[in-house]
């Protein structure tokens, strides 16, 4: 059943040039592109978007590096959108990532990990609303 997940790639990415490559793996998987926008947050955005690791010891340099410089968040569709986004983009540590995930080919390290997936349906509509406004998702 066609489903919907939400997706950033992330400063690191942007930066080395890899968005065009990034949503060129995600289309080839079968993701319809339904939203997507530039944007660059500030560390608080930044936090509230990452409430759930706050206690986490990397919480701090997380955020600092998510509003480190332009963002490209997106909502993608496709039957089975969250698991199958989760398993493109392959573990969270890119030393882990199986070969031909997206952190395998794109990635840096664990924390410059060049995209981000939403890891189940209460998290994708949480972050949808986020970064979306409703008019923008018809
Ligand atoms: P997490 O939700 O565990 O990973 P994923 O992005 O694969 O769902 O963690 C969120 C982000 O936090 C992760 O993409 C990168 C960062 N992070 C670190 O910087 N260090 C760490 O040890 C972990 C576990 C995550």
């Amino acid at each position: 059943m066609s489903q919907r997940t939400f997706s950033i790639i992330k400063p690191d990415a942007v930066r080395k040039g890899y968005t065009a490559a990034i949503l060129a793996e995600l289309e080839k998987a079968g993701f319809k592109i339904v939203a997507i926008k530039r944007i660059s947050i500030s560390n608080a955005q930044a936090e509230g978007f990452y409430h759930v690791h706050s206690a986490r010891p990397f919480f701090g340099s997380l955020t600092q590096f998510m509003s480190s410089g332009p963002i490209f968040p997106m909502v993608l569709e496709k039957d089975n959108a969250i698991a199958d986004l989760r398993k493109l983009m392959g573990a969270t540590n890119p030393a882990n990532a199986e070969e031909g995930t997206i952190r395998k080919k794109f990635a840096g390290s664990i924390e410059e990990n060049a995209i981000h997936g939403s890891d189940a349906e209460d998290t994708a509509a949480f972050e949808i609303g986020y970064f979306f406004a409703g008019l923008e998702l018809a």
